[in-house]
């Protein structure tokens, strides 16, 4: 379909002039939080702006006693609450019509072969052509017993000219052995190139402005490496605590939720070479080159730091630590910040440490990647006159307040020769009138496409958890960890850290 031929799409919007092709889609967990808040809605959006087919069809599956009308509702409460496009009832009622559910336990047999029937009659009265994507978005320990069901009841079968595609959310795995014995469980039924396995940063549209920035144009790569960089701090702060989410989060904590996905990811745009092109084989080529050069170095007391939130203040609200959060056993030792010093060993970056941090119930919430440059090797003034001048920084601000801001020293009016540190900034909502796409929405329709750059492969995984796997076990043995004030800036030991090295965080 051209993009003059979708009276629904915005023909100025010409960042996903791509259209998925017949389909169905079975969205597993589809009562579950990422479901109402993120997949329905990135599902809606994307009908809403021409990029799904006539036939487009969703099955949804969980363990309620809905029919078809029950799932359009909760989908359509869904929609109206979350979605970023405005509300249409024309395009709501025509996707609405091929929203389906079938009730089901994933122990069940039986219930997977009524999806199997209920897919066949779709290919049948909705022409999706018997190309199914299955989206798992539920409780990780679910996945093998959800794929090998896939397998039984012949859903993983397909014909010549259809496709299989199988989405998987994080995490992949709590450690290397347990990431690969997925895989080798996702593989006994999906081949590699139908594995999609879901890291939203990747979606998001300043995460691919990293590349973008760096590959096209002139004036950053020439400083982007250890002659210039002094050091690269990369950032994910939030100010919530974990919610309701007890269960999935204990035993787990902000390194295995966070680092070994989110924060190496991020890691390896920035540091990467060049790709040959934008396929996927070619950008995963060189992220898995960097994640292999990846080292922490020494004794691990001195290069990481972690802490758990207490009790604190948090906008103007009193809010309990994490030790007195419902499901949270009083002696756990998950932590709920982490933050790691990584050196990377090749020639563009060797001596300069990317320091990574992330936690819950900071005083801000943030994510970006800071490139801290070296300071002017000669200053030709005096020294009071530059005593408030800092390093140059180039920080990609990924969210919220989105763009780009450059830091360097400027003359401050007057008389005298004083000079201080300066922003000069690019927003998003300054410079662009689109806004941007969920990273769902961009994620789902890659699904659905086929396109798999934005997916990390298993051996991208497999290279993340080698380098946290080592820290983990480190921290396991070790005994209890620093507590840090909810709303403020983590443990005196991650300021430490970088104290060691003369340096400090960004402010947050
Ligand atoms: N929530 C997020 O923001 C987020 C972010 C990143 C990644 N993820 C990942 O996304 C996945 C889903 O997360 P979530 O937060 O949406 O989880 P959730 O709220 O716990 O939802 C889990 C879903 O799985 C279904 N389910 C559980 N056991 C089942 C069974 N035996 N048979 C049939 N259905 C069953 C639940 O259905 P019932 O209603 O029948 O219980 C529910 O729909 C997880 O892998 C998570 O790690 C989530």
């Amino acid at each position: 379909m051209t993009t003059t031929s979708n009276p629904l799409r915005d023909p100025r919007d010409k960042r996903l002039p791509r259209v998925a092709g017949p389909c169905v889609l079975v969205l597993f967990g589809v009562t579950g939080d990422l479901s109402r808040k993120k997949l329905l809605p990135a599902i809606y959006d994307l009908a809403n702006r021409g990029l799904l087919p006539p036939g487009f069809s969703l099955v949804g599956f969980a363990r309620r006693d809905w029919d078809h009308q029950d799932f359009r509702q909760i989908a359509y409460e869904s929609v109206k609450e979350h979605a970023r496009t405005p509300f249409r009832e024309d395009v709501w009622t025509h996707l609405s019509e091929g929203m389906h559910f079938v009730p089901g336990e994933f122990g069940d047999p039986g219930a997977f072969d009524a999806l199997a029937m209920a897919v066949k009659e779709l290919d049948e009265s909705r022409g999706t052509g018997g190309n199914y994507a299955f989206y798992l978005s539920i409780p990780p320990k679910f996945f093998p017993k959800v794929v090998e069901q896939l397998r039984r009841s012949g859903l993983a079968d397909r014909s010549d000219g259809e496709w299989r595609r199988v989405v998987i959310e994080k995490p992949f795995g709590h450690d290397l052995a347990s990431a690969q014995d997925l895989n080798d469980t996702v593989h006994r039924v999906f081949p590699e190139e139908s594995i999609f396995r879901i890291d939203h940063y990747l979606g998001k549209e300043t995460v691919q402005n990293i590349l973008a920035l760096r590959f096209a144009n002139s004036m950053f790569e020439p400083i982007w490496n250890r002659s210039f960089v002094d050091h690269v701090q990369i950032t994910m702060a939030e100010d919530i605590g974990i919610g309701g989410r007890a269960g999935y989060y204990d035993g787990i904590g902000a390194a295995r939720d966070v680092i070994q996905n989110h924060l190496l990811q991020l890691l390896a745009l920035t540091a990467m070479e060049e790709p040959t092109s934008f396929a996927a084989e070619a950008v995963r080529a060189e992220k898995a080159k960097i994640l292999s050069s990846v080292r922490v170095r020494g004794d691990l007391s001195q290069s990481t730091a972690r802490g758990q939130y207490a009790s604190g203040w948090q906008g103007g609200v009193k809010v309990e630590g994490y030790l007195e959060e419902d499901g949270i056993p009083a002696d756990s030792r998950t932590e709920t910040y982490a933050a790691i010093k990584l050196e990377i060993d090749n020639r563009r970056w060797a001596g300069v440490p990317f320091y990574l941090r992330t936690g819950k119930r900071l005083s801000r919430r943030v994510t970006e990647v800071a490139m801290v440059f070296q300071k002017a090797p000669h200053l030709p003034f005096s020294h009071t006159d530059t005593e408030e001048l800092g390093q140059n920084a180039l920080v990609m601000r990924v969210q919220p307040d989105e763009g780009i801001t450059v830091r360097f020293g400027s003359k401050v009016p007057g008389t005298s020769m004083e000079i201080r540190d300066v922003n000069m900034d690019f927003a998003y909502g300054e410079s662009f009138t689109e806004s941007s796409p969920e990273a769902y929405e961009r994620l789902l329709l890659d699904v659905l496409i086929g396109d798999p750059p934005l997916f990390p492969r298993q051996e991208e995984v497999e290279l993340s958890w080698k380098i946290l796997d080592p820290i983990e076990e480190y921290w396991a043995g070790q005994g209890g960890l620093d507590q840090y004030k909810s709303g403020g800036y983590g443990p005196d030991s991650a300021d430490e850290l970088m104290a060691r090295d003369g340096r400090t965080w960004r402010r947050l």
